[in-house]
């Protein structure tokens, strides 16, 4: 997959990590910043990459602050986006599961990077089970219009 990642200053250094990750898994890592550790505002860069998933240049987004919390708030504002805060294995397999997330959002402040792995690997194995869960997605989006 063509996975676009972000982060503020807080999550800089596990963003590096992850990029790692995602590009020894096999996939596609875009870069969408922040570029090093130094105080940034968080919206910028989960806009960029939040673009990029809604205009379908990329599959899914990894974003990471210190809580997850401002990039997933800025990511919801794009449409087509769902981003999920995820905070464990559970709410990670049931973001993609029945939310069919296409954001993943962790806090590099509230998580090792043992679980920020994990997570990222979760998400990416989970598939989405469709059904019911279709119709309840398309509901939020049809929220977009108003
Ligand atoms: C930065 O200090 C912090 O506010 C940010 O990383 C994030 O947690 C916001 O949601």
């Amino acid at each position: 997959m063509r996975i676009a990642i972000a982060s503020d200053h807080a999550g800089y250094s596990e963003k590096e990590e992850v990029k790692r990750l995602l590009t020894s898994l096999g996939h596609e890592a875009v870069d969408c910043g922040t570029g090093s550790g130094e105080s940034v505002d968080y919206p910028e860069f989960a806009a960029k990459a939040a673009e990029m998933v809604s205009r379908g240049e990329c599959d899914q987004a990894v974003m990471l602050c210190g809580t997850g919390i401002g990039m997933a708030m800025t990511a919801n504002k794009f449409k087509g986006v769902r981003a999920a805060v995820c905070y464990s294995e559970f709410s990670t397999e049931m973001a993609r599961r029945h939310n069919n997330a296409n954001v993943l959002c962790l806090g590099a402040r509230s998580l090792s990077m043992e679980q920020i792995r994990r997570y990222v690997d979760i998400s990416l194995k989970t598939p989405f089970e469709g059904g019911r869960h279709l119709r309840r997605i398309n509901k939020i989006h049809e929220y977009e219009k108003q």
